[in-house]
Formats: structure tokens, sequence, C-alpha cells
């Protein structure tokens, strides 16, 4: 037997089985009992809620001879007619393809004739949004004034689309998004259904996938099956390019040790198995709100909303580290995660926020006093080295360096951020960065950053420099070791950076 997709197998055919959406359930089956029936209706919210489910619904209920408290019987002739389109007094348009005023006056030619074997005719409108103005004209006129046996139910995900004429001909009725709790329940009892083994911790985590979204979620499921019937969290991380637990936990554990080469390492790898970066962004904030929940005297796995044993692994890593890194944690990757939301680069903005943080106990040598434009003495007789001393040219900060940041700021936000209060100079035709740790880093690891420093420099001066980091030149004009106090303060004086501690 072919394989029918779980979303459609398991359309909710009562108001009973119709996960949420209590109020309007309830509202609707309550004027069914009634008998007090609406003549337009506008089912509103999010795709993959229910409102195409519950217009059918309704259409059977408001028809079924034995109506029982506004549920369909689902017995009877008409019922059954309307479950496999036999019966013509229902009659279904998906607006997106037919959205001209012809497709409209189509089926509007025939509201005037009495149904034939059901009480009501029903008009279900999907995506009502899509059609024209003209067409959206013609609805309105019918709708002004409907013939008693008439019941219009207009679908949309877009309600800003629908003129107020239209809204305020029709009862409105809003579907919400559902709840991880709402989403979960129904998931396992498919699996229950289906003879899957699903693990409530694997429920959940398509439930928070599918983002409010039933049919999301089912359709997750769906994908899922194709991996075998045991379903657990690692089956749905790998299916849905999501990282697993263990993954968050051993990135966190690096990021905490501030082993910079293993945290890019393992983002690599993430990367490689197609995890998605803003989400991965999302659930570092995720965990790292759980390290500062776990460290609370009276925390529970309930506090956090995880399992048992995740919440001892996620305590004891919290042991490992202290509440003012978590924080600093917490802010690194909420800026990151909004920078990606603004459109920057995923990848740079979470590189940034890994680099800060695994630096964040280096100080930056802050010697130089502010003025950039001002040109530091000559640079002091090179160290008794073997190293081939390059050609000599003097060194001189470059003039362009703070148009060069605002440049990139217009470009790349974090990698702005990162190089706001650094300072550049120009050696044999190559723009020296002297900044923060981190910088440095980021930007000998990251081609794309690098590139963007490159142009922005252009930009800023007219000219193509190569860049480099300060540090790696600074020694050529740091004083010998064995160099009095006086000399190295009058160094810094002059711009160049010196490390006393060397
Ligand atoms: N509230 C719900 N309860 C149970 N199943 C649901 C619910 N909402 C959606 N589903 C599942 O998703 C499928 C699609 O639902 P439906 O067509 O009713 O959504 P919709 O809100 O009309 O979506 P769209 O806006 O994309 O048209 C259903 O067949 C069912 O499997
Ligand atoms: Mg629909
Ligand atoms: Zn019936």
């Amino acid at each position: 037997m072919a394989h029918i997709a779980l979303y459609r197998k398991y359309r909710p055919k009562t108001f009973s089985e119709v996960v949420g959406q209590k109020v309007v359930v309830e509202s609707l089956k309550n004027q069914i009992a009634a008998g007090k029936i609406g003549h337009a209706f506008l089912f509103t919210g999010t795709r993959g809620t229910g409102k195409t489910s519950c217009a059918k619904i309704f259409a059977k209920a408001i028809n079924c001879q034995h109506n029982h408290n506004g549920e369909p019987c689902l017995q009877c002739d008409v019922c059954k007619g309307i479950e496999n389109e036999s019966v013509y007094d229902v009659t279904e348009m998906d607006a997106a393809s037919n959205n001209s005023v012809e497709d409209i006056r189509d089926i509007l030619s025939e509201v005037m004739y009495l149904p034939v074997m059901a009480k009501y005719k029903v008009y279900i409108i999907d995506e009502v949004h899509m059609l024209s103005t003209a067409a959206f004209n013609a609805l309105l006129k019918t709708l002004e004034e409907p013939p008693a046996h008439v019941v219009f139910i207009l679908a949309t995900t877009e309600l800003h689309k629908v003129p107020a004429t239209i809204l305020s001909r029709c009862q409105r009725y809003d579907f919400n998004k559902l709840s991880i709790e709402e989403i979960g329940e129904a998931l396992m009892y498919i699996a229950d259904c289906e003879g899957i083994e699903l693990s409530q911790s694997a429920a959940r985590t398509i439930a928070s996938l599918a983002d409010g979204a039933m049919r999301d979620a089912t359709s997750i499921l769906d994908t899922c099956l194709s991996r075998g019937n045991v379903i657990n969290d690692d089956i749905v991380a790998d299916v849905a390019g999501i990282s697993k637990q263990q993954e968050i936990l051993t990135l966190a554990d690096y990021i905490i040790k501030k082993d910079l080469p293993s945290a890019l390492q393992e983002i690599l790898l993430l990367e490689q198995r197609s995890v998605d970066i803003k989400r991965l962004c999302e659930e570092l904030i995720t965990h790292f709100r759980n390290l500062l929940l776990a460290n609370l005297p009276k925390s529970t796995y309930q506090l956090l909303n995880v399992s048992p044993e995740k919440f001892e692994l996620t305590k004891k890593q919290a042991e490992t580290t202290n509440h003012a890194f978590i924080q600093t944690a917490l802010s690194a990757f909420t800026t990151a995660f909004e920078s990606i939301s603004k459109g920057q680069n995923p990848k740079i903005s979470l590189d940034i926020a890994i680099y800060t943080l695994c630096n964040t106990q280096i100080v930056p040598v802050s010697v130089v006093p502010a003025a950039q434009e001002q040109r530091p003495a000559a640079p002091v007789q090179p160290q008794q080295t073997v190293a081939p001393q390059p050609q000599q040219e003097e060194i001189i900060p470059f003039a362009q360096w703070l148009n060069t940041i605002d440049i990139v700021g217009t470009m790349d936000k974090p990698l702005y951020s990162l190089l706001k209060g650094s300072r550049a100079y120009l050696y044999n035709n190559i723009v020296y960065i002297d900044g923060h740790e981190a910088l440095n880093n980021y930007l000998r690891g990251n081609r794309e950053a690098a590139t963007i420093v490159k142009q922005a420099i252009q930009q800023a001066c007219g000219k193509m420099h190569n860049i480099g980091g300060y540090k790696n030149i600074a020694d050529k004009f740091a004083p010998p070791k064995t160099d009095g106090l006086e000399d190295i303060l009058s160094l810094r004086n002059s711009g160049v950076e010196v490390n006393i501690n060397d």
C-alpha cells in the first residue's frame, strides 16, 4: 500500500479531534447546537493550524442528519458524501490559483439555487486574500445579501490583505499557533496509532521545530520515519539539520574552557552537517540560559524543561563555570542572533561571539594614546636577530583607519564592533591592525572578514592594501629586552605597543 502522508491521514474529522483551538471549536459547536448559523465566516491564522480542516468539519456538522452537540456523525449520507466529495453542495475553492473575477462569478452563479442534498450550500474559499480586487467586489455583493441557504467560509493566513468591507461582513475566528505541549501530545498519539516508538523528548523537539503548526510537526515526524520506527532526539536532529544535545554540550564545554580551536572545529563540523547557524545560536542561548537556571539552589529538570538525564549533564557543566561568564555568553549569542536576524552573515556573527568569549580574560593592551594621526617616532633599532630585516621604511599610523572602521560598519556590524577601538599602522604598504587578541585571531582565521576589511580600506583611502596583525611585526620595533623603563615609556607614547611582560 502506498504511504499516505501522515498529515493527510491525521486530518481531524470531528471537532473533538482538532488539537488546540479550543475557543474556535467551542463557539462553532455552540452555534451549530443552537441552530443559529451565520452566513459568512472568516478563519484566519498561521499556516497549518487547522483552518481548512475546521471549515470542512463545520460544513459537515451544519448539514449532518444526526448532528450531535454540534459534531458531525460521519455516518449519514451527507457526512459521507461531503467526505468523498460526491455532494455538490459543498464547494472548495483555492483562491491562490483561482483568483479572477470569472472564477468567483462561476461559483456565485448558482448561489440562488437551493442545495440538492444538504441543508446549506457551503463555499470554502481558501487563501481568500489572493482574490483580485474585482473578484473581491463580486464576492462582496453576495456577502451583502446572502441567500438563507448559503454559508461562506473564507480562510486566510494574511488577514491584512483582506479588504475591510469583506471583514465587516464576516464572523472572525482566529486560529492560534499550537503550544509545544499540544503538538507533543498529538504526536505521541499519532505515534501510538502508527506503532512508532517516539521518545517524549523527540516529540518535544519536533514540536518546537514546528513552531506552532501541526502540519509541520506531522511532516517532520513523517520524514523521521525514513530512519525507521524508533525515533529519538538524535534522529530528529539529523533529519531536521539541528544540533544534537551532545554537540551543544561539547561546544559549550569548549567555550567555557576558552578552547578556541576546538570550539571552531566543532562549529565547522556542525556546519558540514548542514546545521542551521541561526538556530544553533538560539540553541546556545537556550543552553546557557539552562546553565544559569541549573545553578540555582532549588533547580529541577522541570524548571529547565528538559529530561532528567539532560538536567544532570547541564548541572554538571554549570558547576564548571560562573554566573558572570554565562551572562557574557548570553549577551554575546544574543548579539549574534540579532545580527543574523538583520541579515548579517550567520557564520561570521557566531564566530565573533565565540572568538570574543574565548578571549574574555585577555585584557587588551591599551597603551597607545588616542591621537591616531600623530606620526610616531622613527622605529627603534631592530633587535639583533638572524631574521632578515624588512626593507626599512617608517611605520606610520594608517590615517584612514577610523574611516575604514566606519565603512566596515555599513557592511558588517559584528565585525565593526570587533574593530572598534583598534588601531592600524602602515608599513611596507601593508596595513597592520593592532587590536584585541580576538580580532587578530578572527581576521587570521576568516577570509571573508579579511576581505571585507580590505574592501573598506580601499574605499577609505582609494588604494589596495594587504592587511596583517600588528603583533606579527611589533617585535621589529620593540626595544631590546634590557632597555630601561624610560625607553619603554617613550616608545609607548609614540604609538608602538610594548608588552612589559615579554
Ligand atoms: N489544530 C489541528 N489539529 C489537528 N491537526 C491539525 C491541526 N492543524 C493542522 N493539522 C494537521 O495539518 C494538516 C493541515 O491542516 P489544515 O489544512 O487544516 O491547516 P490550515 O490552517 O488550513 O493551513 P493553511 O493555512 O496552510 O491552509 C491537517 O491535515 C492535519 O494533519
Ligand atoms: Mg488551509
Ligand atoms: Zn452526519
